[in-house]
């Protein structure tokens, strides 16, 4: 296999996988998920910036952030689009993937590239990041609860207010049985138009 055939079929085999078909008790080797963090950083970031960054939590660490995700979608959700449901899925996610890290993009100081071009350059590293994990056969998730928008999110974080979380990237090993999903696209011509 060539290195391009190599990449179509990571690319088409990534997959979300959710928290709930992750096995809980069996973490993300350290070193594996540095060199899975390590390829985000290779993404490209334009005047090279490198606004990423990461906060891992693993272990008991996940337990804090499961309350303080619940803490805050109590704290910010207005009472019309209050959720239950939500509210507990929020909560336990965090407890059923081994790994969660929380990504953000930190606003260069002296602003050298818009704010739109440092966020899609962290963009760009989840996807590196995601597919590397799919490469390993390692699931993935990428959550984006409206709450992560917030001030108190962000007090929460210690990022400042110019920086933008853009998610929670939940990492674990599927569960024994679990099915790899499949999914489909249209076909590239769809979006495609020759000038
Ligand atoms: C920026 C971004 C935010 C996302 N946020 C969520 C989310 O909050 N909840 C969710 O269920 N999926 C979320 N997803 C995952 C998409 O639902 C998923 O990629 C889509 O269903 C296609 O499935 P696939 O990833 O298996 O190809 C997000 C994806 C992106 C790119």
């Amino acid at each position: 296999m060539n290195a391009l055939d190599t990449l179509n079929t990571i690319i088409r085999h990534r997959r979300t996988i959710k928290p709930p078909s992750m096995d809980a008790a069996k973490p993300v080797d350290r070193a594996l998920l540095i060199s899975l963090l390590e390829n985000g950083t290779w993404a490209p970031t334009h005047g090279v910036t490198e606004p990423w960054r990461f906060r891992v939590y693993e272990g008991d660490s996940r337990a804090s952030l499961a309350k303080a995700l619940g803490d805050l979608y109590r704290a910010t959700t207005p009472p019309n689009e209050f959720r239950d449901d939500k509210l507990i899925k929020l909560s336990e996610n965090a407890l059923l993937a081994p790994t969660v890290v929380v990504v953000w993009m930190q606003r260069t100081v002296g602003h050298k590239v818009p704010a739109i071009e440092e966020l899609e350059a962290v963009a760009c590293a989840m996807q590196n990041i995601m597919l590397s994990a799919a490469a390993v056969g390692l699931g993935s998730f990428w959550s984006s609860p409206p709450l992560i928008e917030t001030n108190a999110f962000r007090q929460w974080l210690g990022i400042g207010a110019e920086d933008q979380c853009l998610g929670l990237l939940y990492l674990g090993w599927p569960k024994d049985g679990f099915e790899w999903p499949k999914s489909q696209r249209k076909p590239v011509e769809s979006f495609v138009s020759w000038a």
